[in-house]
């Protein structure tokens, strides 16, 4: 399966990848995962907002269990952030069949359409449409970076967007969902295992700080009569930053966007993003609260406008406790030397953590040597990939075999 999934979307330069929604690199994601699909004789569908299944046996049966993850990536992104899920989802479902298992439940595997946002800003479109915790009328104003709307760009790939929206009644006929995932930290390197347990996502969210100041010539005009964005925007970092460590939170800008963007000229726009994330939602207040707070006075300082606008946010997700400890009781037990699980947070964004507002769910995560995520260094070992798969398996089993 990798040898035909790695080549997609990769970028020579960086070694990473770019799979972004509704790109060629997407549609041949989307074209991979079909055919793992029909070539397992699993029935495909592709749910309203672009959201791909594979079913073994009838998901209207109800109390199905779903496993997967997704395909697309950020700019220059590792190998493994999404993929991981679902080619494990596969392998499992082949380990199942291999080991002659007997479902008692229908099994699914997913591939959830733009999880990252990277395109379009906006994190877990496909599984936030289907939740309910997008509207068809907030994804059709999404915008990327070229002003291609999401609509637009959905149509262009040959899918419709007019019949995007939350999608209940395929929730409902979900019993458990159990994603896995690369680990995006060193917790499972530190504590030597190779599979955890996810415990919570913390609360996080993405912010739009626009800086506005007036375009002029960089030879010409005095210090004193600028109002030079870049400045307030440069001091809201070092902010950031400050704000982060005070609060024991993490904060980046990662994304920034200039106008005109010229060498000689002082730019009369700085757009930069915040991703903020933190362990509870007292202390991303803080931070947020903090850097915003931070950008006004620079700003005013300067003589620059500024706009602030939260474009998206992820509540504090616990995990399903049932769920969860149900796995480490499958995988404490259930081979020759069980399994020592970790149960760890996370400060990443998954859908399953869209999910877990609807449906009972749960995340394995798979060892990352480095920790290195969001990456081109990416990785994890081929025995942690297998222990992964048989965790997964193991799972499956326990949850929807006899
Ligand atoms: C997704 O990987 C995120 O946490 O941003
Ligand atoms: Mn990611
Ligand atoms: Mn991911």
């Amino acid at each position: 399966m990798w040898a035909e999934l790695l080549p997609i979307g990769r970028r020579s330069a960086a070694g990473g990848y770019r799979r972004f929604a509704w790109t060629g690199a997407d549609a041949d994601c989307r074209a991979w995962f079909e055919q793992q699909a029909r070539s397992r004789g699993l029935a495909h569908e592709v749910d309203r907002n672009g959201n791909q299944w594979a079913w073994l046996g009838d998901p209207a049966a109800g109390n199905a269990v779903v496993t997967g993850s997704h395909l697309d990536s950020v700019p220059d992104g590792g190998a493994f952030d999404g993929p991981l899920g679902v080619v494990s989802a596969f392998a499992a479902l082949d380990e199942l069949r291999h080991r002659g298992a007997r479902f008692t439940r229908p099994v699914g595997i997913v591939n959830f359409g733009d999880e990252e946002g990277a395109r379009f800003g906006l994190a877990c479109v496909g599984s936030r449409l289907t939740a309910g915790q997008l509207t068809a009328e907030q994804a059709h104003r999404l915008t990327d970076g070229d002003g291609v709307t999401l609509p637009r760009a959905m149509a262009a790939a040959g899918y419709d967007p007019e019949a995007i929206g939350a999608d209940p009644e395929r929730l409902d006929r979900i019993g458990a969902f159990v994603e896995l995932h690369v680990e995006q930290g060193r917790a499972l390197d530190l504590t030597g295992d190779p599979v955890g347990i996810a415990s919570a996502i913390w609360p996080h969210g993405r912010w739009r700080f626009d800086f506005r100041g007036e375009a002029n010539h960089a030879g010409t005009t005095r210090l004193a009569d600028r109002h030079d964005p870049m400045l307030p925007y440069a001091e809201t970092v070092l902010a950031a930053r400050r704000e982060a460590e005070r609060a024991g939170a993490v904060a980046t800008f990662g994304k920034v966007a200039v106008e005109p963007n010229g060498v000689n000229a002082v730019p009369s726009l700085v757009r930069g993003w915040l991703d903020s994330r933190a362990v509870d939602q007292r202390r991303l207040d803080a931070v947020v609260t903090g850097v915003e707070r931070a950008a006004r006075a620079r700003a005013e300082a300067h003589g620059v406008a500024l706009d602030v606008a939260r474009e998206s946010f992820t509540p504090v997700v616990e995990f399903d406790h049932a769920l969860r400890d149900e796995l480490a009781r499958i995988l404490g037990k259930d081979r020759d030397t069980p399994l020592r699980v970790p149960v760890l947070g996370t400060g990443a964004g998954h859908d399953a953590g869209i999910l877990s507002a609807r449906v009972p769910t749960a995340m394995l995560f798979v060892r990352n040597p480095t920790g290195v995520s969001h990456s081109p260094a990416e990785s994890a070992t081929e025995d942690d990939c297998v222990a992964g798969v048989l965790a997964l398996a193991d799972v499956l089993e326990g949850l929807a075999c006899t």
